[in-house]
């Protein structure tokens, strides 16, 4: 009877040093010491047939037993459990003496473009539509169409870049050639801007650009006059500068326009005392604007007894050198990083 215990120790002690998990624990423990069908339960049981000095004796030696194989299970408890740890210990360390990782690097926007998209949603939210226009345009959109012909002085003003072989495509010189497709693609009423690349024959220093920016805008309704203009251009002179900007409005000539007027805002420098930035007039001259002109209408299919219209043109390109306080506009297409990552 001892022999069986000792034995049964023996084979317990060589299973608990190969359990791997605590699944194959709990099945031991059970095989052990399981209530019911347990070996060393079994065995203990079986005590009861022996007389009862064997039994006090052989008694005190499975006793014995069970606390040892008891402790044994427990021990392996523990060690599994500290393994356990110890991996997740091992998968969360943090190596504070690891050099950085590279910085990832990241775009952001060109300022023309954060410019345009801030414009682009002030007029949205007034209900304008923002169109696209070709940047390769014929001589009929660009001038002819926009009352300019052929033997206009206005084209002097204007000179571009033609395409060899091709005398009537050219490279557009504004956004306007967009005001006749708008109207002839969309008809009337209309409200949209058309934000976009413009080009001009320059001999380019820090104030001229062969390529630059502009924001055309057209609205064409029955009843349009100009004070809706104004109302408008103040709109967003005060979007851009702030609340207490005027607008100051002074006639010019625009072939396609009728009045046509030449718009400035008061510096927001100097508030309109005189500073470097407005050379001392105290006003930033920002677009050119006017009542779209009856043959301009009259080219987009438009009736001007019924309709009228405004039309404008920001220099956007003038507006982001003003906001950003940039000297020289070669800069914005020269692709220098060094100047374009401080944006
Ligand atoms: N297209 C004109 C320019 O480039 C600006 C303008 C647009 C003027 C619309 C009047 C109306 O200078």
């Amino acid at each position: 009877m001892q022999n069986k215990f000792e034995d049964l120790k023996t084979q317990a002690f060589l299973a608990i040093k190969v359990i791997k998990d605590s699944d194959e624990l709990v099945a031991l423990e059970n095989k052990l010491l399981g209530r019911k069908n347990g070996e060393l339960t079994n065995l203990m049981k079986s005590l009861k047939d022996l007389s009862a000095d064997v039994k006090k004796t052989v008694g005190q030696l499975a006793n014995e037993i069970k606390t040892e194989i008891e402790i044994g299970l427990d021990n392996k408890r523990r060690e599994l459990r500290q393994a356990e740890w110890g991996t997740l210990i091992e998968k969360e360390r943090l190596d504070i003496t690891q050099p950085a990782l590279p910085k990832k690097e990241r775009g952001h926007f060109h300022p023309n473009t954060i410019i345009q998209k801030d414009l682009e949603n002030l007029f949205i939210s007034m209900g304008f539509m923002v169109l696209d226009g070709p940047e390769l345009e014929s001589d009929y959109y660009n001038f002819t169409a926009l009352n300019i012909p052929e033997t206009h002085p206005a084209r002097d003003s204007q000179d571009t870049f033609y395409i060899k072989g091709h005398s009537n495509w050219l490279m557009r010189t504004h956004t306007s050639p967009m005001q006749v497709r708008a109207m002839q693609k969309y008809g009337v009423p209309l409200r949209t801007i058309v934000p976009g690349k413009c080009y001009r024959n320059e001999a380019t220093d820090v104030r001229h650009e062969h390529t630059f920016y502009q924001m055309e805008g057209l609205v064409v309704d029955k009843g349009i006059s100009f004070a809706h203009m104004k109302g408008v251009l103040e709109a967003v002179a005060r979007h851009l500068y702030g609340q207490d900007t005027k607008v100051r409005l002074r006639p010019k000539f625009y072939p396609f326009v009728e009045p046509g007027v030449n718009g400035e805002v008061t510096c927001y420098l100097c508030k309109g005392s005189g500073c470097r930035l407005c050379k001392n007039t105290g006003w930033l001259e920002i677009f050119g604007a006017g009542l779209v002109h009856p043959s301009v209408l009259k080219e987009g299919n438009v009736d001007s007894k019924e309709y009228q219209g405004f039309a404008f043109g920001f220099g956007l390109t003038r507006l982001v050198m003003l906001k950003y306080g940039i000297d020289d506009i070669r800069l914005l297409e020269s692709g220098n990083m060094k100047f374009l990552e401080q944006f």
